[in-house]
């Protein structure tokens, strides 16, 4: 596919860029500077790629980006959510901003964009219940509101992903392609988080499920790399299993 990566100068958008490119993927990059995404890619790889500069709050520029190099997909992996529940970060207004690009874009093309967006475990269900898991640990709740509108959209106005994975942390800084990802695949779940540990502990009035969330929450750090490489290998094809879902992940190995 000919993949757009919206914020690919970011921790995770840099990897992405390495994988979609090991997969096979045509990647344009969608940054606000050309010259730092140059600095932080080998110029083999700076080479094989089409960047484009452009502010993600601004849904013309993305839309123009789609149509102008023929994207077939799109991934947004700009902008960070705020920690606090009552902070404020720009990714509200970067998120409404690409999901009415690609639905735009779709629009036009009259065909909906495949396109992944990502968000954090707390978006993901308790499981076995209807509960997220932010309702028991109120952190990055921005992500919420971004789950919302692209739930509020028509069908077939858009073939979203939403990744949710914990922490991610880098395996290595060496963007070459191919890409040697030292970690093991992740095991991915719709709607709740995979592996889930139950405990008595749930039981526990008031505290239990909160206690038994951060019990947990450890267990689900990644690589940035891992959720990269997930990305990537489900753009491989036009069906996939995560279309309309939150996916969770956890890596397997450990
Ligand atoms: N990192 C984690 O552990 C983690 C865990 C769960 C979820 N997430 C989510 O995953 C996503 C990616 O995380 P990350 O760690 O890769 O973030 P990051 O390293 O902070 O990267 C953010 C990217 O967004 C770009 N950006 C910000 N505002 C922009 C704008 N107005 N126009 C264009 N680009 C803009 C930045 O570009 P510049 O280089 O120009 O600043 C940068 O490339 C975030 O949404 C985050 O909330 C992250």
């Amino acid at each position: 596919m000919k993949v757009l990566v919206i914020g690919a100068t970011g921790n995770l958008g840099i990897r992405l860029v390495a994988a979609l490119l090991t997969h096979g993927h045509n990647v344009v990059a969608f940054v606000r500077s050309s010259n730092k995404l140059e600095s932080l890619l080998p110029p083999s790889v700076y080479r094989q790629i089409e960047v484009v500069q452009g502010d993600a709050t601004d849904p013309v520029s993305i839309k123009k980006a789609i149509l102008d190099a023929n994207c077939d997909a799109v991934v947004n992996t700009a902008g960070l959510a705020a920690l606090a529940p009552w902070g404020k970060s720009e990714l509200p207004a970067i998120f409404r901003a690409v999901v009415d690009a690609v639905r735009g874009a779709g629009l036009d093309r009259k065909k909906p964009l495949r396109a992944w967006f990502l968000a954090g475990l707390g978006v993901l269900y308790y499981p076995g219940s209807e509960s997220m898991l932010s309702s028991y640990i109120p952190i990055f709740l921005e992500h919420r509101k971004n789950l919302r509108l692209l739930k509020s959209l028509p069908p077939n106005a858009i073939d979203w992903s939403m990744l949710c994975p914990s922490t991610m942390t880098p395996e290595s800084s060496d963007f070459n392609v191919p890409t040697k990802t030292l970690q093991g695949k992740l095991i991915a779940n719709a709607a709740s988080p995979p592996s889930w540990k139950d405990s008595w502990i749930k039981y526990i009035p008031w505290l239990g499920k909160v206690l038994l969330c951060a019990m947990n929450a450890g267990r689900y750090e990644t690589t940035l790399e891992q959720n990269a490489e997930l990305i990537a290998s489900d753009l491989e094809s036009y069906e996939s299993r995560w279309i309309g879902t939150t996916v969770g992940v956890i890596d397997g190995s450990k």
